[in-house]
């Protein structure tokens, strides 16, 4: 029985996300995805309990994955929720870089292993940071992330 915790920003999340999931889900006995409210990126653009009901929306086929929501370190995450695992998603090389590095220094901390899962082809291109910025030019990225969140992006526009 091993659980797993897939955390990140999740603003929005997307369809890359979507497929490590997707992959991870019949690896573990659960998996808790969790929208990490990051002080440093104050300048968010859904908030933390949207992007927290977007995630829930997005994994509802999935039986052994439940979603929350965290403020603080990824490895306090892990500790509170009783993850062994954390996993993350890696698009490139780039990302290798920085993932590698966190989960050296996860382990360092609590001694927690990190799980990288490569990105399917498909959508190794697809990042949150880009998706808000094309939709906030008014374009269409219904192709990279779920309905779910392209309605949210629907009613965001219409209110603003
Ligand atoms: O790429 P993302 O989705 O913005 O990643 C966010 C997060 C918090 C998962 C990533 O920055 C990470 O793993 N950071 C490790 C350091 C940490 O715990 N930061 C917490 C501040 S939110």
């Amino acid at each position: 029985m091993t659980k797993a915790l897939y955390p990140g920003s999740f603003d929005p999340v997307h369809l890359g996300h979507l497929d490590v999931v997707e992959a991870v889900a019949p690896l573990f006995s659960e998996i808790v995805v969790v929208a990490m409210f990051n002080p440093a990126k104050t300048d968010g653009f859904f908030e933390l309990d949207e992007r927290e009901a977007l995630l829930s929306a997005t994994f509802a086929h999935l039986s052994n994955v439940t979603t929350t929501r965290f403020s603080g370190l990824v490895v306090t995450a892990a500790a509170q929720l009783g993850a062994d695992v954390i996993v993350k998603g890696v698009r490139s090389a780039s990302d290798l870089d920085v993932e590698v590095q966190m989960a050296h220094t996860n382990k360092a901390v609590t001694g927690i292993q990190t799980v990288l899962v490569p990105s399917e082809p498909a959508h190794s291109f697809v990042s949150s940071r880009f998706i808000r910025e094309i939709s906030n030019c008014g374009e269409d990225v219904s192709s990279m992330v779920p309905t779910s969140v392209t309605e949210a992006l629907g009613r965001r526009k219409a209110n603003s």
